[in-house]
């Protein structure tokens, strides 16, 4: 059968786009029009397959490449491949070695003292500006999130964390803002120099970390560029992972927080079951233990649900290389599949009242009823997020300490407004008045 989508447009797909205000609101309005296989215009590839049936996704899950041309954006950034689209050969041992320190309890142990650090400061911020004018949350957790995975990288001693931190801005305004035609200072030389000067600045940071190791610092799994050393990588590949890990994990773990926040300001019945909880296993405690982030579970069903209405990534993308079945659609080999995350995690038919905020959605006895990929805020199969555990714990150590000191209420008449800027972001940020509890 042929897979249903609207009608072609010689302008490729880009007014539709444009219409709905962005690919995300794109992609819900297109499987609202033509349910839950369609395709339709992607510019750049000319037709995508979109899949918002998390059954159907199955079909999927094994995919190991990724289409070259849409993710050409990122080739900058690297000096050997563009790591968003290494062959699979290449793809699997680089995946596991991440695996094995993002994933692991000795890497997240051995930066949580730090975390907790930069949360705290950035509660202490919060607090000073109690009942007085709102912070801009997305803004600054964008920036506590980014200092947090720039130490958790380089380390805090080989590099000047502020420093790193600025290059890092520099580089991703002016190759992730020109995308997005996001008006950047100055002349377009002068900006290329900037972002040039500081991609150089980091890679020499890597390179200055990488030396240290080779001459006997001390490496275990815990430490990215130790791992990435002692595994053999190249220099170039170890300055292209730093890159690529800093910019996967910066916004979306940022936004994954700010989004939790606007979520409960606008529910203080829910606030109120997360900071009870809060009171009850950390007592006076002013931030929690490592170990004491498993107790936080309605905490973490909290969060599970922010990135289901506000998915920080909110759409993936594979090509097929042999032809696949989807229910009572084939596709042939050489497809692109764009993968609707925010449209499968509205999908009515797994999801009721789908607009609801409602944590309780992510009891175990909830979650056992549903299908493996209704729930994907991190991807699927071999190219999903390999951050996924940190990034985890960042976002819950950060909710914890602000939430445990502090209340959040949205601004009268500020109305927040999702748009895709790389990561689902609030156009206006998310605005937030604050109150000491
Ligand atoms: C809440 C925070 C985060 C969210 C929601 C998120 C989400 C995602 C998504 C949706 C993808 C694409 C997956 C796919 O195509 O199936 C991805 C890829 C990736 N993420 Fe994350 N991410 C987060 C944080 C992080 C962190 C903290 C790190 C690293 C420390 C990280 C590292 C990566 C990498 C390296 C990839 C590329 C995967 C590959 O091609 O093998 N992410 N992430």
């Amino acid at each position: 059968m042929e897979i249903p989508g609207p009608e072609p447009r010689p302008d490729g797909g880009l007014g539709a786009i444009a219409e709905a205000g962005g690919l995300h609101t794109y992609q819900l309005r297109l499987h609202a029009e033509h349910g839950p296989v369609v395709r339709f215009q992607l510019p750049g590839v000319e037709e995508a397959v979109s899949v918002a049936d998390p059954v159907l996704l199955e079909a999927t899950a094994h995919i190991d490449k990724r289409p070259e041309r849409l993710f050409e954006f990122l080739a900058p950034l690297c000096e050997a491949d563009n790591l968003q689209v290494l062959a699979a050969d290449q793809h699997t041992p680089w995946r596991r070695l991440l695996l094995s320190v993002f994933a692991g309890r000795p890497s997240h142990e051995r930066h949580f003292a730090r975390f907790t650090e930069l949360a705290t400061d950035l509660a202490d911020r919060w607090a000073a500006r109690a009942g007085g004018e709102p912070v801009a949350s997305q803004k600054d957790l964008t920036a506590l999130t980014l200092r947090m995975i720039c130490e958790y990288s380089l380390g805090g001693d080989a590099a000047d964390p502020d420093k790193v931190t600025r290059a890092f801005e520099t580089v991703l305004t002016e190759h992730l803002g020109r995308l997005y035609q996001v008006p950047v200072p100055g002349t377009q030389d002068e900006r290329t120099r900037r972002a040039d000067e500081a991609l150089a600045y980091l890679r020499a940071t890597v390179d200055r970390v990488v030396a240290a190791h080779r001459s006997g610092g001390r490496a275990d799994r815990s430490d990215l560029i130790g791992a990435l050393v002692e595994a053999g990588q190249s220099p170039a590949r170890i300055r292209d992972t730093v890159m690529v890990t800093l910019l996967a994990a910066h916004h979306t773990t940022g936004v994954a927080v700010s989004w939790t926040l606007h979520l409960l300001g606008r529910h203080p019945e829910v606030a109120a079951r997360v900071t009870e909880e809060l009171d009850r296993v950390l007592g006076d405690r002013a931030a929690p233990a490592y170990a004491d982030l498993r107790r936080l579970t309605y905490l973490d069903m909290t969060l599970k649900e922010a990135m289901r209405l506000y998915p920080p990534g909110p759409y993936g993308a594979r090509e097929t290389t042999e032809p696949l079945v989807l229910g009572e659609y084939e596709i042939p080999a050489g497809t692109t599949v764009f993968y609707p995350f925010w449209a499968v995690h509205l999908n009515p038919q797994h999801w009721p009242e789908p607009q609801k905020f409602d944590p309780e959605r992510f009891t175990p006895e909830e979650t056992a009823k549903r299908p493996r990929y209704a729930y994907i805020p991190f991807g699927l199969g071999p190219r999903s997020c390999e951050g996924a555990q940190l990034a985890t714990v960042e976002a819950q150590l950060v909710l914890a300490v602000l939430l445990k000191r502090l209340a959040f209420r949205p601004v009268p008449g500020h109305e927040v407004t999702p748009i895709e800027r790389f990561v689902l972001w609030a156009a206006d940020d998310i605005p937030m008045l604050v109150s000491t509890r």
